[in-house]
């Protein structure tokens, strides 16, 4: 039995898996290599609070520091909330090359190939694509993400502080148990069912500012089973 084989059965089992996708997709490397490039223009701030959702221009400091205590508040109070930056799929980042060669990656043929060896499915789309960004208080607290066949997070950030927070947990059905606790590893990739079964889970909050914020590559894939 191969080390794909394996991890499929965790996949069909738990209905996550995680494994480190360098080992397969050896070209992530490089794709992440410069997204310290990045201008700081392209990034927004992404909130989400008892208001409502708010993608924010990084430079509008004040409303997002309005809302971040709104988060943290609701963060405190068990609410659904989330506070994150992020380069998102849109057409005034359209010409950062970095973020395309990663969703270029993402959606090539050989990544396919190791999508349908993990989930036994065959990715027919890209639905959902960003690349996300943590730095001190950002977190996303208890969730399940609904929709679509599965998703995955890559994380892009080397040498990672666990001290530091931005940990992913997953939690069991009553969301009282951790199931797994990730430390942010290069380029380990974290594939969870988003179809048949929702995994609760949470990334938990940044505590200090770390020498390099935590930043991971997000898409959701439609898929159809493997025939
Ligand atoms: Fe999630």
């Amino acid at each position: 039995m191969s080390t794909l084989d394996e991890i499929r059965g965790c996949f069909v089992r738990d209905g996550f898996a995680y494994f480190d996708l360098a080992a397969y997709l050896p070209d992530v490397q490089e794709a992440a290599g410069n997204l310290g490039r990045i201008p700081e223009g392209a990034w927004s701030h992404i909130i989400r609070n008892r208001e409502g959702e708010f993608e924010l221009p990084h430079d509008r400091l004040s409303e997002i520091a309005r809302h971040q205590r709104m988060a943290e508040e609701d963060l405190k109070e068990g609410r659904f909330s989330f506070s994150f930056e992020r380069l998102n799929d849109t057409i005034a980042n359209a010409g950062v090359y970095e973020f395309h060669l990663m969703k270029r990656l993402l959606g090539s043929t050989a990544m396919a190939n190791v999508l349908l060896n993990v989930t036994a499915r065959r990715p027919t789309r890209i639905v959902q694509f960003y690349i996300s960004r943590f730095g001190k208080g950002h977190f996303i607290s208890t969730h399940r993400d609904p929709g679509q066949s599965f998703g995955v997070a890559v994380n892009l950030t080397r040498g990672w502080d666990p001290n530091h927070g931005g940990l992913t947990v997953i939690l069991d059905g009553e969301c009282h148990t951790a199931r797994a606790c990730l430390v942010p590893t290069a380029f380990q990739m974290l594939v969870f069912d988003t179809s048949k079964r929702s995994t609760p889970h949470l990334v938990s909050m940044v505590s200090v500012s770390p020498p390099q914020a935590r930043m991971a590559a997000i898409a959701r894939y439609d898929a159809v089973p493997a025939e």
